[in-house]
């Protein structure tokens, strides 16, 4: 073995890890360091830059795409952990491709994905372990009882980081989608991210493929910066949502492509009874250019899971080719909640069925313990300046009867048909509110108002967009042996 240079010259500047450098010494002496090269100055937006830095070989790990590093992604997570309350750490994963299992990320740390750096869900059941299902949920949402922890999880944490130079965590999700469809699984298939009980958290700049079932899911946490990523798995894929804001408020998705074998976003807040005892909305949710690909689902859907209410969601800059619906409210008698004061605007969709859907009999309910008396309270959903090409139905909105969908408002739209559309393009029930510049008349419950401000916008700053990213650098440097 070669001898290692000066440790001023290992280290990463700026940082100062002298406790660091001890541990690295550690596996040196135990003869566990493997190369530990980082070729290029690494420069990177974050909420928090971090005092101490780590490479994935440090702990023993082969980029062959064959080797299982649950082991070290394991170990260098706790390893750094120790560092939680001495500014933190930061994960290198170097260009390679890094199998593993399931592990789970720690507070004040970043996992920093290189351009190269592939992240490879290992196909071995017993690298997922089971754990509780979510109290809002009361059950797995594939499966009663538990469920497979998810590749990348992280849970009671405090600033949290998921970042790189577009590097990417794919999922080998066919393995679960075969069983699942095959019905083989017993419990609730593993999100490839989720990210419990947390604040401060950001995933961004990094290619997310083939989840076995939801791609992010952020649960029960608040401010949450979600930034450029993409998204990608086959339109057929079961449940590959795209991202699933659940339970949480102050949280903003911004620059990301999607393509979903089901929704792009779905804004979620708990189940039925489950949802409204734990009664978590997600809230102050702030979605802006996205661009969707889902041929099966919706753009942008709210539910159907909104037990614990959704309120205050605003977005904007919205583009989706070839989607199932534009817009999609799901809810039913059972849910309890809310979802208020929805405003969407600046939307093109190319090749859309639906432009907006609402339905209020969507059913789907945990158990039979459900109160049907729990009824959702839907009202003041407004929408502006919508282009829509090629598409088969404006608008098919019904709430339900006894609770009718209030204050929909639609504004400035226009709506370019498909060579066989339906015959009925709005067709509403049990939904009342108003239309302003829509072209062809809507229907009688959402009467033309012609309102020159079109529909509401809000204008105010939310706390999420006054949070400022900080400019984190690593200098290059280079150890080997
Ligand atoms: C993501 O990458 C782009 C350049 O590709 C960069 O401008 C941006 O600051 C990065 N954002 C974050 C949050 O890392
Ligand atoms: C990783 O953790 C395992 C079990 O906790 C331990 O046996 C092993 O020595 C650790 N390896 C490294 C490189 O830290
Ligand atoms: C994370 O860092 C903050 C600020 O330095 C500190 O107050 C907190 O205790 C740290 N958290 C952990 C779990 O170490
Ligand atoms: C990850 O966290 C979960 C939930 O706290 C826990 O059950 C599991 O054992 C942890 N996994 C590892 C490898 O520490
Ligand atoms: C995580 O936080 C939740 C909510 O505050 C709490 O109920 C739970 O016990 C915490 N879990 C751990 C492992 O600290
Ligand atoms: C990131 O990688 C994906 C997949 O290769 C690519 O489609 C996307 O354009 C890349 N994003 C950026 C910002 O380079
Ligand atoms: C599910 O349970 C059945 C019956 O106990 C068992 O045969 C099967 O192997 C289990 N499936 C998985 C993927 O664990
Ligand atoms: C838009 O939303 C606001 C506030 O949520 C609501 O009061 C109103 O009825 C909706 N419609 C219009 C035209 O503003
Ligand atoms: C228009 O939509 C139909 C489906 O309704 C699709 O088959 C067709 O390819 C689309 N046309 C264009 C030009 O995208
Ligand atoms: C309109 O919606 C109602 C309620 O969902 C449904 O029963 C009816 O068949 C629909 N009519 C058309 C023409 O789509």
């Amino acid at each position: 073995m070669k001898k290692i240079k000066e440790p001023s010259e290992t280290k990463f500047y700026p940082q100062k890890q002298n406790a660091f450098t001890i541990v690295l010494l550690g596996f040196l002496i135990l003869g566990l360091l493997g190369a530990r090269v980082v070729e290029c100055d690494i420069v990177y937006q974050a909420i928090n830059c971090r005092k101490h830095s780590a490479v994935l070989t440090d702990f023993g790990a082969k980029g062959d795409g064959v080797t299982s590093n649950t082991a070290a992604f394991r170990n260098a997570t706790a390893q750094l952990s120790k560092f939680g309350s001495d500014g933190g750490a930061i994960l290198i994963v170097p260009p390679g491709k890094w199998l593993t299992g399931s592990f789970n990320l720690t507070s004040n740390f970043t996992l920093f994905l290189q351009k190269g750096a592939v992240i490879l869900g290992s196909q071995d059941i017993s690298e997922y372990p089971l754990i509780e299902p979510l109290k809002s949920y009361g059950r797995g949402r594939d499966a009663p009882g538990g469920r497979y922890i998810s590749l990348v999880f992280g849970t009671n944490l405090t600033d949290v980081v998921i970042t790189g130079e577009n590097g990417t965590i794919d999922g080998q999700g066919a393995f679960w989608w075969d069983k699942f469809r095959a019905k083989e699984l017993n419990f609730t298939r593993p999100y490839l991210i989720e990210i419990m009980y947390s604040n401060q958290v950001q995933i961004s700049n990094l290619t997310l493929l083939n989840s076995p079932s939801w791609v992010v899911h952020p649960v029960y946490s608040s401010d949450v910066i979600i930034q450029g990523l993409t998204i990608k798995s086959p339109v057929d894929s079961p449940n590959t949502d795209g991202i699933d804001p659940d339970s949480c408020t102050n949280m903003k998705i911004e620059d990301c492509f999607i393509v979903s074998g089901d929704d792009c976003i779905a804004v979620k807040s708990g189940w039925d009874e489950y949802g409204i005892t734990v009664g978590m909305p997600t809230k102050h949710l702030i979605i802006r250019r996205l661009s969707c690909i889902s041929p099966d689902s919706a753009v942008i859907a709210l539910g159907s899971e909104m037990s614990g209410g959704i309120q205050d969601l605003r977005a904007e800059e919205i583009t989706a080719y070839n989607s199932e619906s534009g817009v999609r409210i799901k809810s039913a008698p059972g849910r309890g909640g809310y979802v208020k004061d929805i405003y969407m605007r600046r939307m093109t969709f190319i090749t859309m069925k639906y432009v907006f859907w609402m339905t209020g009999a969507y059913g789907s309910h945990p158990d039979e313990g459900y109160n049907p008396k729990a009824l959702p309270e839907v009202k003041n959903i407004n929408f502006s300046d919508i282009i829509a090409e090629n598409v088969t139905m404006t608008a098919d909105l019904s709430g339900i009867k006894g609770d009718p969908y209030t204050g929909i408002c639609v504004s400035d739209a226009i709506i370019n048909l498909s060579p066989n559309p339906k015959k009925v393009q709005w067709n509403c029930t049990d939904v009342s509110g108003i239309t302003s510049n829509v072209g062809r008349p809507p229907c009688d419950l959402l009467h033309d108002k012609s309102i020159e401000s079109g529909c509401d916008f809000p204008n105010d700053v939310l706390p999420i967009d006054e949070v400022q990213l900080q400019t984190c650098k690593l200098a290059s440097q280079q150890i080997s042996h």
